[in-house]
C-alpha cells in the first residue's frame, strides 16, 4: 500500500479557486521518488526471486515447427525454458465488445505460447526463467526456432489502397458528414487539396514494462507497471482461470504510461506464466527493445485534407480522411480525424477513416491516439489555406470560429479559443511575424513562426471511492486509481482537502492497488475528473455522517444544524461561528473513525454502475460537446545550409477548464508539448518492409527529444470551469500534444518557405 507524507504547500498561484484546488502544490510522491525510496515494479524485493526474459519470433507470419532450447537450458543459472510445447493452458483473450470497455484489456488476440502460429516478427515464442537476469538474457538468445514462412503482409504504404472501412463503436465513433463536401469543393473559389502521412511511433516511458509475480496456490500477487491495475486483474483471472478477488495488484509508482500501459501485455502474462510453472517469484522488466517487440505503438497515418472556401475566408467544404493500420491480431482503430467534426464551421463535412490490417503488432493509444496526427493534418491545411487566401492563419480560424458542432448541431459545453488565441497572439508577439515565407533571417539562420489549434475531448469513467475521518484529525482517501507521475493523487488529496476543509497536510490519498476500491484506467485525460466526482460524493455523505454523529450528543454546538447550512472548514463543521472539529465529534462519540464510500463493488453493483456509467456517457454525448482546447505558438530556426530545425521558442495558451493543481498541470501539458516535438522533428519506427520487423527498436535509432531539443516552454490557461464537468475541469493529459506537430510545420514554412507533409520533418526534406 502507498505510504507517501505529504509536502508542506510551498508555491502558490493566482487562480485558486479553493483553498488548495488552484494552488501549484508539490507531488504527493515527489519526494519518494526523487530520492529512490520509490520501489517500481521490477524493484519490489523477493526472496528467492527468479528473473525471467523473452524470446522473440524473427518471421512476420508462419508456425513455429521445431524450438531447440538445449543450449538455453545449458546455461548456468537456468531454471526453465518455457515454449508452445511445455506451457501450461490458459485460456485466449475474450472477444472484444464495443460497448463493454473491461473487455479491451488485452493488448491482443494471441493466446501467448499456447500457440505455434507466430502473428508478428517479433511475438514472444519462448520465455526464459534464470537466477539472474543476465542468464535469462544470454540464454533467450540462443533459443532457436524453425518455422513454416506463411505469406504476410506488412507494409502500410503498399497496402493503404486496399484499406476498408473503419468500423464505428459507441465509444470511438467513426467519420462522419454533412451536405455535399466533394462538390461544395469543386466549386470553391479557393481550395487546397493536401495528402499527408506519419509514421509508426513507438512508447519510450522512462520505466520500461516490468512484472513482478508471486504466486501463492490459487492467489496471485502482481506489482506492475500499469496504467489500470483493475485491468490487469480482470486480465489475468480470465487467462489463468483463477478468481479475480485472489488477485492483488499492485502499482504505486508507474514511470510513465502515455497509453502504453493501458493494456495487458504479453510480458506481463508470460511473467504471471512463469511464476506458476517454476513455483518462485518471477520478475520481467522488459528491454527497450522488448518493448518495441511485443507492446504496441501508434499508428502510422495516410490523411487526405480538403479545404474550400469563399474570397473572406468562409469555409464551404471540409473533408478529413485517414488510412490508419491495425495489427490483424487486434489494436486500436485511432480517431484520426475526430477534431476536425469540432474545429471549423464548414458548411459542407466529409469525415472518413478507413483501416488495414497488417501482419504486425496490434497498434495500441499513445498521447491523444487520434488527434495528435489529425492535428497535424487538419492545421496545416488551415495554414496552406490561409497563404492561398492571403489572411492571416488566426484570422481564418477566427472567420470559421463554430457556435456549436459544425456536424450535428450540438452545443459546446465551454470553448474559449478565441480567447486562447488572442492571449497568445499578444503575449507571443504574433503581430511580428512576417505573413512572407523565407524572409525572416537571424545570421545563418531562418526564422518563422507558426499556430495550431490544440483539441481533446473530455470525459468521464466510473470510480468507487472510500474517504475516513480518524479521530486524530486525519483523512484517508482510497481508491484504485493510476499514479504514473502525472500528479493525480495530489490533486485528489487537494479536492477531499478543500470538500473537508481540513489541511492539505491531515490528508493522504491510496491508489495503484486492487485491494482499494475499484477505479478508471488512467487514460483519455478522464481520470482526475472521473474520481473527483465520487470523490466529492463521498466527502459530502461524510460530512452527513459526521453532523449526524455530532447531533446524538446534546453537548454538540452542531445540535440544531442543518447539512444544507453547514460550512466545512477548519478541519470539522461550522454554522455560523459555532461549530466543532471531526476529530472532537469522533472523540465525544468514542469512535476510532467513521468512513464513507460511493460505488459499490458487488457484481449487480458492477453491473448497474456500468449500465448508468453508459447510459450517461451517451445522453451527455448527445447533448454536449465537451473538450479541452488551445492555441499553440511556436518559433522556429531553420539552418538556411543544412536545413537543421530547432524549435525556439513556445507558448500554448489552453483552454483545460478548472486547473487543479497550477504546478502539476503545466508539467502535464509541457510534457504533451515535448512529446509533440518529437513527433514533429525526429519520431518514427522503421519497419522493414520485407520482414515487418522494426529496426530501430532502441533509444540511439529513435530519436526523441533530448533536453537541447526542447526550448523554454510558457503554458498559459485561461482557467474557466467547465459547467459540465465535476469541479469544471476538462482533462490535461493529452490535449498539450495536439496541435504541436502542425505548428512546427507551418513555422518551418514562414521560415523556410518549405511545406513538409511527411512526418518527422528531417533535414533532407528541407533541402
Ligand atoms: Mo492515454 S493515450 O488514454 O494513456
Amino acid at each position: 500500500m502507498t505510504q507517501v507524507q505529504n509536502p508542506p504547500v510551498t508555491t502558490t498561484t493566482t487562480t485558486a479557486a479553493g483553498k488548495y484546488v488552484g494552488q501549484a502544490v508539490d507531488r504527493v510522491d515527489g519526494a519518494v521518488k526523487t530520492t529512490g525510496e520509490a520501489r517500481f515494479a521490477a524493484e519490489v524485493p523477493y526472496a528467492n526471486v527468479a528473473h525471467a526474459a523473452l524470446v522473440h519470433s524473427t518471421v512476420s507470419r508462419g508456425r513455429i515447427t521445431a524450438v531447440d532450447t538445449t543450449a538455453a537450458a545449458a546455461v548456468e543459472g537456468v531454471i526453465s525454458v518455457i515454449t508452445h510445447e511445455n506451457a501450461v493452458r490458459m485460456r485466449p483473450p475474450s472477444k472484444v465488445s464495443p460497448i463493454d470497455i473491461d473487455s479491451m484489456a488485452s493488448g491482443t488476440t494471441v493466446n501467448y505460447l499456447n500457440t505455434d502460429q507466430v502473428s508478428w516478427n517479433g511475438q514472444p515464442i519462448a520465455v526464459v526463467v534464470a537466477e539472474t537476469p543476465h542468464a535469462a538474457h544470454e540464454a533467450a538468445g540462443l533459443v532457436r526456432a524453425t518455422y513454416e514462412v506463411q505469406p504476410s503482409t506488412v507494409d502500410f504504404k503498399a497496402e493503404a489502397p486496399n484499406a476498408e472501412p473503419q468500423p464505428s463503436s459507441l465509444i470511438l465513433p467513426s467519420g462522419g458528414s454533412k451536405g455535399d463536401a466533394e462538390a461544395a469543393l469543386a466549386a470553391a473559389p479557393v481550395s487546397v487539396d493536401l495528402r499527408f502521412t506519419t509514421p509508426m511511433h513507438h512508447h519510450n516511458a522512462i520505466e520500461p514494462h516490468a512484472t513482478t509475480a508471486v504466486w501463492d496456490g490459487d492467489r496471485l500477487t502482481v506489482h506492475e507497471a500499469s496504467q489500470s491495475v483493475v485491468w490487469v486483474r480482470k486480465h489475468l483471472a480470465h487467462k489463468f482461470s483463477v478468481p479475480a478477488e485472489g488477485i492483488r495488484v499492485i502499482a504505486p509508482f508507474v514511470g510513465g504510461g502515455f497509453g502504453g500501459k493501458a493494456n495487458v501485455w504479453a510480458g506481463t502474462i508470460l511473467t504471471v506464466l512463469a511464476a506458476r510453472m517454476t513455483g518462485r517469484p518471477v520478475r520481467m522488466l522488459l528491454t527497450r527493445e522488448g518493448v518495441y517487440r511485443t507492446v504496441g505503438g501508434r499508428t502510422p497515418t495516410i490523411q487526405r485534407v480538403a479545404l474550400g472556401a469563399r474570397s473572406d475566408g468562409h469555409l464551404t467544404s471540409l473533408i478529413h480522411t485517414s488510412v490508419s493500420q491495425l495489427g490483424r491480431v487486434g489494436g486500436m482503430a485511432e480517431p484520426v480525424t475526430s477534431q476536425s467534426s469540432h474545429l471549423y464551421a464548414a458548411d459542407n463535412l466529409l469525415l472518413k477513416q478507413e483501416i488495414v490490417k497488417l501482419d504486425q503488432i496490434a497498434n495500441t493509444s499513445m498521447r491523444a491516439p487520434g488527434e495528435a496526427i489529425g492535428t497535424y493534418a487538419i492545421e496545416v491545411a488551415i495554414d496552406e489555406l490561409a497563404a492561398e487566401l492571403g489572411m492571416d492563419p488566426i484570422e481564418l480560424r477566427m472567420v470559421n470560429e463554430p457556435e456549436t458542432d459544425p456536424l450535428h448541431g450540438r452545443k459546446f459545453s465551454h470553448r474559449m479559443l478565441r480567447e486562447a488565441y488572442a492571449r497568445g497572439a499578444e503575449r507571443f508577439g504574433w503581430a511580428n511575424r512576417s505573413p512572407e515565407p523565407g524572409v525572416t533571417r537571424d545570421g545563418r539562420w531562418l526564422v518563422g513562426m507558426g499556430v495550431a489549434t490544440a483539441y481533446h475531448p473530455s470525459f468521464q469513467l466510473r470510480a468507487n471511492v472510500t474517504v475516513r475521518v480518524s479521530v486524530d484529525g486525519g483523512v484517508l482517501v482510497r481508491c484504485g486509481f493510476q499514479e504514473m507521475g502525472m500528479g493525480g493523487a495530489t490533486a485528489q488529496a487537494q479536492i477531499a482537502a478543500d470538500a473537508l476543509g481540513v489541511p492539505f497536510e491531515s490528508v493522504r490519498v491510496e491508489y495503484g492497488d486492487t485491494a482499494l476500491p475499484l477505479a478508471p484506467m488512467a487514460g483519455g485525460s478522464a481520470q482526475t475528473a472521473s474520481v473527483a466526482t465520487s470523490l466529492l460524493a463521498a466527502c459530502e455523505k461524510l460530512k452527513k455522517s459526521m453532523l449526524e454523529l455530532a447531533k446524538k450528543s446534546s453537548e454538540s454546538p452542531l445540535r440544531g444544524a442543518r447539512a444544507a447550512d453547514l460550512s466545512a472548514r477548519d478541519g470539522g463543521l461550522f454554522h455560523g461561528g459555532r461549530g466543532e472539529t471531526y476529530a472532537s465529534i469522533l472523540a465525544r462519540a468514542g469512535i476510532p473513525s467513521v468512513d464513507a464510500a460511493i460505488g459499490s463493488e458487488t457484481r449487480l453493483g458492477d453491473l448497474v454502475g456500468n449500465m448508468r456509467f453508459m447510459s450517461k456517457f451517451l445522453m451527455d454525448r448527445r447533448r454536449w460537446v465537451k473538450a479541452a482546447c488551445g492555441a499553440q505558438f511556436c518559433e522556429v530556426r531553420v539552418d538556411a545550409d543544412t536545413g537543421e530545425v530547432r524549435v525556439s521558442r513556445w507558448l500554448g495558451v489552453f483552454d483545460v477548464g478548472t486547473v487543479i493543481n497550477a504546478k502539476t498541470a503545466t508539467s502535464q501539458l509541457k510534457g504533451g508539448i515535448v512529446m509533440g516535438i518529437g513527433a514533429a522533428l525526429s519520431e518514427e519506427s522503421l519497419v522493414d518492409p520485407r520482414h515487418g520487423r522494426v529496426m530501430n527498436p532502441s533509444l540511439a535509432e529513435y530519436h526523441l527529444p533530448v533536453h537541447a531539443d526542447v526550448p523554454r516552454i510558457d503554458v498559459e490557461y485561461l482557467d474557466v470551469p467547465d459547467p459540465t464537468m465535476p469541479l469544471g475541469l476538462l482533462g490535461i493529459g493529452e490535449v498539450g500534444i495536439t496541435g504541436v506537430a502542425g505548428a512546427i510545420a507551418n513555422a518551418v514554412h514562414n521560415a523556410t518557405g518549405k511545406r513538409v507533409r511527411d512526418l518527422p520533418i528531417t533535414l533532407d526534406k528541407l533541402l
